[in-house]
């Protein structure tokens, strides 16, 4: 079946940057958008949503936070709500990142409820899922993302708007990333456990990212596979030079003003 969805190029910037440097990024990414046929989106610091956000107004650029709380408002010293969020007009969020499960001990339950406030705040929840090197190991990658799409998503509607990025621990900022048919192996999988969950529509329509060092070198075998719709990066996001050749690999056909065509 021919993949209807549009590519997406999604940027993590993870705990990097200043304002000044992300919007400097911003600004000079912006002068290639209008040729790039993809939605780009960058997921950046909190202390970075508002400026980000005013310079990328008007670009093909979404910004959007890495984390948030599943409370709605509290005692929660350090944390961010959903509605804070929505106020500041973060257009999307990650959830359940592996370094989020990892180092700061989320699991699916919790992750659940973070997409669940997100869905009812009309914020973008992306969720991240993905198995570890000994879980790949030991045969069991279907049944850990069987299990944290499950319960990640658990009260969550089929009509819902959400992307999911598959992202494989052992590939996340390790310059060891899965090859094009183990993402599309894992792709095809999601999909296939989304249509048990929501049916054939909703999971045509849904967006499934791979991330996990992806780089200038290898993207274009990721953006190749039928079931992969977009990249989720990480390291190579933080350059202009790397995102932008990453960019340049969805080029609008449309000629540009500097075409050579009559
Ligand atoms: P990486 O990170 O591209 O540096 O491996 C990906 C991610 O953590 O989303």
């Amino acid at each position: 079946m021919e993949n209807l969805r549009p590519s997406i190029i999604a940027g993590n910037w993870k705990m990097y940057k200043t304002i000044e440097e992300a919007c400097s990024f911003i600004k000079t990414i912006g002068e290639i958008l209008p040729t790039i046929d993809a939605e780009v989106l960058l997921a950046v610091s909190f202390t970075a949503l508002k400026p980000c956000i005013e310079t990328a107004e008007k670009m093909n650029l979404k910004i959007g936070a890495q984390n948030m709380n599943d409370a709605t408002e509290g005692a929660f010293t350090g944390e961010i709500a959903a509605r804070m969020l929505q106020d500041v007009g973060a257009q999307f969020v990650l959830l359940g990142h592996s370094e989020r499960r990892k180092l700061f001990h989320e699991d699916d339950t919790f992750i659940n409820r973070k997409v669940l406030r997100a869905l009812e705040a009309h914020i973008l929840p992306i969720l991240c899922v993905g198995e570890t090197f000994e879980e790949r190991e030991d045969g069991k990658t279907e049944e850990v993302l069987s299990r944290q799409l499950q319960e990640g998503l658990n009260g969550v509607e089929g009509v819902s708007k959400l992307y999911i990025a598959y992202e494989p621990v052992w590939a996340i900022g390790t310059g060891r990333a899965a090859t094009a048919e183990i993402a599309e192996e894992a792709h095809a999988f999601i999909r296939r456990t989304l249509q048990e969950l929501y049916g054939e529509e909703f999971a045509q329509k849904v967006v499934i990212l791979y991330g996990g060092s992806v780089s200038p070198d290898n993207a274009d075998s990721f953006l190749k596979e039928e079931d992969v719709d977009g990249l989720l990066i990480g390291s190579a996001s933080l350059k202009t030079e790397s995102f932008a050749k990453i960019l340049a690999l969805c080029k609008n056909s449309e000629p540009n003003v500097e075409s050579e065509e009559p």
